[in-house]
């Protein structure tokens, strides 16, 4: 076996009554790909489980994959096996990344939704063929019709074109807004309790657009960049100090651009601040790096933007919704009064968990570190004003 052992918490079995013989042998089933699923979903697989107990060893483990999927498949209603759904929008680089994380991780079954023909459907039918590689029993299925995506808990958008040469600003602003329009438009009618997470750009004014457009809380609708910003500082720090990026955490604020803001004295490895191991010119330097990390990788691809690291960063904001992890983490969210900001998305620290961004946490910034945020959200207002100028009507 090539999968690391994985601790499985007993006490929802004995909840169920089971003996004290029969937890030891469901200890024994080190093996399962995903055991915060089977033993803290709802009863119906439980079921399955008490049955299953009756095997030993080997078959148990076949049996309890075999039981897996049969509850998916046959469980519908109160009772019923729950098996979260993600729709990502969008089945280009980052949507399919996104969908290729969520499965791997084990997250959810996966929708994934674009207006080309073939595209979704044949890269979701590849990634199904990896599933047994990968281990996970996650459904994904790709489409052109918006109906395959009701009933999402979290709907990712990141449909949307890049800017081409000779086309301005605005006029990427424009064809992105009216996508996203279009795609908030038509998946909040079908999944009217998901979390949206928006990932086109310009990602702020995008994420700004979703939530006017759902007329959702703006507790449901939340933007990806600061997870990514943040990465990308900590993966400059690991590689300048050589340690391991495990222990590198790093915070990175304000709109996804040039106006970014991070925060080296809230970065650290393991507890040290950065500040304590490298010189402030290093520092500035990898800041700045971190600014331009998305150019830097379009620099190198020549056509189209990163969607490894962007993906992975969906990935991780979705299985902290999905599993209520109540992660702090940088997001693009609605700042109504915080910081001094109002009416706007903007990279903020907020905790994440099974209800969306569950609050904004306010740290003591300086005046210099304020005056920073400031500028980048006034900054996302004007290019809100702007949209909202070519569009007909938000
Ligand atoms: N927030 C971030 O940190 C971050 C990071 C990377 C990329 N992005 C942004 O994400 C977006 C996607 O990037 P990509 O590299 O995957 O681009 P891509 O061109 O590879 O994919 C975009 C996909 O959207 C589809 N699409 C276009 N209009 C659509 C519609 N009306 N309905 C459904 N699908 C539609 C296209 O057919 C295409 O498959 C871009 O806006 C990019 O700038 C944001």
């Amino acid at each position: 076996m090539d999968h690391p052992p994985t601790f499985i918490d007993v006490k929802p079995l004995r909840r169920f009554g089971l003996d004290k013989k029969t937890v030891p042998l469901i200890q024994h089933i080190q093996y399962f790909p995903n055991p915060h699923r089977v033993f803290t979903e709802l009863d119906y697989f439980f079921r399955q489980t008490e049955l299953m107990l009756k095997q030993t060893g080997t078959r148990a483990l076949a049996m309890l994959r075999f039981a897996n999927i049969a509850a998916r498949e046959q469980a519908q209603g109160p009772g019923g096996f729950v098996v979260n759904k993600v729709t990502v929008v969008g089945s280009g680089f980052v949507g399919a990344t996104v969908a290729q994380y969520v499965a791997d991780k084990d997250l959810a079954d996966v929708v994934v939704v674009d207006i080309l023909e073939g595209i979704p459907q044949g890269k979701t039918l590849d990634m199904m063929q990896a599933a047994p590689i990968n281990g996970h029993d996650c459904n994904l299925i790709g489409t052109n019709d918006y109906a395959d995506t009701k009933n999402s808990d979290i709907v990712v958008i990141t449909a949307g074109i890049a800017r081409k040469p000779g086309m301005s600003r605005d006029d990427l602003l424009k064809i992105n807004a009216n996508i996203v329009k279009e795609v908030a438009e038509k998946t909040v009618k079908l999944s009217p309790d998901a979390i949206f997470i928006c990932v086109t750009n310009p990602l702020d004014v995008m994420t700004y657009l979703t939530w006017k457009t759902t007329k959702l809380p703006t507790s449901r609708v939340i933007g990806m960049a600061g997870v990514l910003d943040s990465a990308r500082f900590q993966a400059f720090i690991g590689m300048e100090l050589g340690y391991s990026v495990e222990d590198i955490k790093a915070m990175v604020l304000g709109g996804h651009g040039d106006l970014m803001v991070p925060f080296p004295r809230f970065s650290s490895v393991n507890g040290v601040p950065i500040t304590e191991l490298m010189t402030p010119e290093r520092i500035q330097a990898l800041v700045a790096r971190t600014r331009d990390g998305g150019a830097e990788i379009v620099s190198l691809l020549k056509s189209g933007s990163a969607y490894y690291a962007p993906g992975a960063s969906v990935a991780h904001m979705v299985e902290a919704i999905l599993k209520d992890k109540n992660r702090l983490l940088p997001c693009a969210v609605y700042a109504d009064g915080e910081y001094g900001l109002k009416d706007v998305y903007v990279g903020l620290p907020a905790v994440l968990g099974r209800e969306g961004m569950k609050k904004i946490v306010e740290l003591k910034l300086t005046a210099e570190e304020l005056a920073a945020l400031k500028k980048s959200a006034d900054s996302i207002k004007e290019n809100v004003d702007q949209m909202n100028k070519l569009l007909v009507a938000v």
